[in-house]
Parts: C-alpha cells; structure tokens; sequence
C-alpha cells in the first residue's frame, strides 16, 4: 500500500514549518499510525511512504526507539511503552523519495519502482483523511473481486463542498444492485461547483490498477499545474478502464487543515476512556456559556 505524505502541509503552517502534518497528534497518535493501523487491518504487510527530503521525521518515527523503550520498561511505565511499541510491529514501512511537490499523481506514480513485480493492484491511502470507521479499503477489495479494475471511495458532500474534491459521474445502479458500488463514468478534479457532475466526491482511498503508472506517465499537468491521479483515472475511463466507488456512508474527517483536525481531536478524544468524561463535561459547559453570552449580544 502507498500512502503519499510528501505535501508542503501550507494549510497546517507555521506548525508543518518543522513539524510533518501527519505527525500531529490526534489525541496522542500521529495520523501516520492510525493510517499504519488501517493499512494494517486491511492486510497490508508493507507500505510505501512517499516522502521528502525535509519529512524524514515520518520515517523516523516507524523506526524502534530501543532507548526510549528500556528506560520506560526499567521505570515500569507499562502503558506508554505498549503505546510506544504499538507501531513496531504494524507494518514494514519503505521510504520513497520524491523529491519536488508535483503533485499527488506525481507522488504515485514515484511509488512504482516499491511494487512488487507480481503486484497488479495496490492501495493508496492519503494520511489527511481518516476515513472511519476503519474497513472502507476491505470493501474496496471485494469490489475489485467482483468487476476488476479499479475501486474509488466515494461519499456525498453538500453540493457547496464539491469544489474541494474529485468528483465522480455515476452511472445509476440497477435495481436490487448495491446502491453503494456505482460504475464511474467520469471523474473530475475540483470542478467549480455549476459543472460537477454529481456530489458525490473521493475520499483519500483509491485501490489503482497497476496500469494507472502508465496513465500518469501520459497524464500532463491539471488543476493547480499539478499532476492529478484524478486525470489519469479519467485518462483509464475513457480508453475502456473498468471503474467502480464503493460509496462510504460512515464518518470521514479531514486531518490537512486545523478545523478538520480539531473535529478529530474532539471525535477521538470523546471516546477515549481518560480524557472522554471530562471533556464531555467541560465542552457541555463551553457551548451553554457560549449560549448564554450570544443571547446577551443578540438580546434574546
Ligand atoms: C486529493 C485529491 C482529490 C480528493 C481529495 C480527498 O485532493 O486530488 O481528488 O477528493 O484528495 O481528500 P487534496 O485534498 O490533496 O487537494
């Protein structure tokens, strides 16, 4: 499985001016673990980081800290060495370099030469969106069972959201088909909102055919001079490419831009043991003062 982290994170700055954006923590675990955890889940054994040279600190946190691991065994801080411990034996993680921001099918299409030769079908997760609960890419391999080719995650988004995304033209299912899985017919990136097709758009899961390095390779420069994976899927469409969304109907939050992030903090936070009660607590309080002082200034 690839999972592209090499972005300038601007949305995250000045935090991402040192700190990868997939490093930060959702409670106290990086984004890159969670998606480690699901790639996981989903059976990946390996996964192929895409990164740059100034994000080597993703990399570094896969590796075994054995330092940091004795001394918390020799203080007897059990929990936090199991929270340490979690990610080592997760999955293999290999880093590819790609060395200018040129884009997320750029980013992919650098991931090639990490596939095994008898690998005709890979997986990328993008880190930003935690896609939840975890199991969409298992349902996206069930797809690829069933019609070949390629499996998109799609999931609907109020009609003023779509020029944020990939947005897919779908043909309508047949009756007594799963209303989930939808043939593509098309697929745009970040239309403006009068020429999409549909609201249904992509969510950061793609399951790509290995013939999607050659479309890449034939694929020129999109939407914001980058080149889009979501050009060269449409590229494969039209030359007769079978693709399929599986359409997520569960929960999805976006990590790459700080109100995402802090949704998934409080989403995670809430329903964690130790810090769920009482934040549950504070927030009730917060939001009835925030009440209180809005019928004061709008005098209700
Ligand atoms: C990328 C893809 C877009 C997709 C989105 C999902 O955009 O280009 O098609 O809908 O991820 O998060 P980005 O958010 O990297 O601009």
């Amino acid at each position: 499985m690839v999972v592209p982290a090499a972005g300038l994170g601007t949305r995250f700055l000045p935090a991402t001016k040192t700190v990868p954006k997939e490093l930060l923590p959702v409670v106290d675990t990086p984004g890159i673990e969670l998606i480690a955890r699901e790639a996981a889940l989903a059976g990946a054994s390996r996964l192929a980081v895409v990164t740059a040279p100034r994000k080597q600190g993703i990399m570094a946190y896969f590796d075994q800290d054995e330092l940091l691991e004795s001394t918390l065994a020799a203080r007897g801080k059990t929990t936090q060495l199991e929270k340490v411990q979690a990610v080592n034996n997760l999955v293999e993680a290999v880093a590819v370099n790609q060395d200018r921001p040129l884009g997320l099918g750029h980013a992919i299409g650098c991931a090639e030469s990490a596939l095994d030769d008898d690998e005709d079908c890979f997986a990328v997760l993008l880190p930003d969106d935690l896609v939840l609960p975890f199991g969409v890419l298992n349902e996206m391999i069930d797809v690829r069972q069933r019609f070949g080719g390629t499996v998109l995650c799609g999931f609907e988004v109020p009609e003023e959201e779509v020029s944020n995304y990939g947005v897919f033209d779908l043909e309508e299912p047949a009756e007594g088909d799963d209303p989930r899985v939808r043939r593509v017919r098309g697929m745009v990136e970040k239309p403006d909102v009068a020429d999409a097709p549909s609201t249904v758009v992509a969510a950061g899961r793609y399951l790509l055919d290995r013939t999607i390095f050659d479309a890449l390779r034939r694929t020129e420069p999109g939407k914001g001079g980058e080149i889009q994976v979501t050009d060269a899927i449409e590229l494969l469409i039209k030359e007769g490419h079978p693709v399929h969304v599986f359409i997520h109907e569960g929960g999805r939050h976006d990590l790459g831009n700080p109100g995402g992030f802090i949704r998934a903090c409080v989403d995670f936070a809430l329903n964690d043991d130790s810090y769920g009660p009482s934040l549950r607590q504070w927030l009730t309080g917060r939001l009835s003062a925030d009440a209180v002082s809005h019928a004061v200034v709008s005098g209700e």
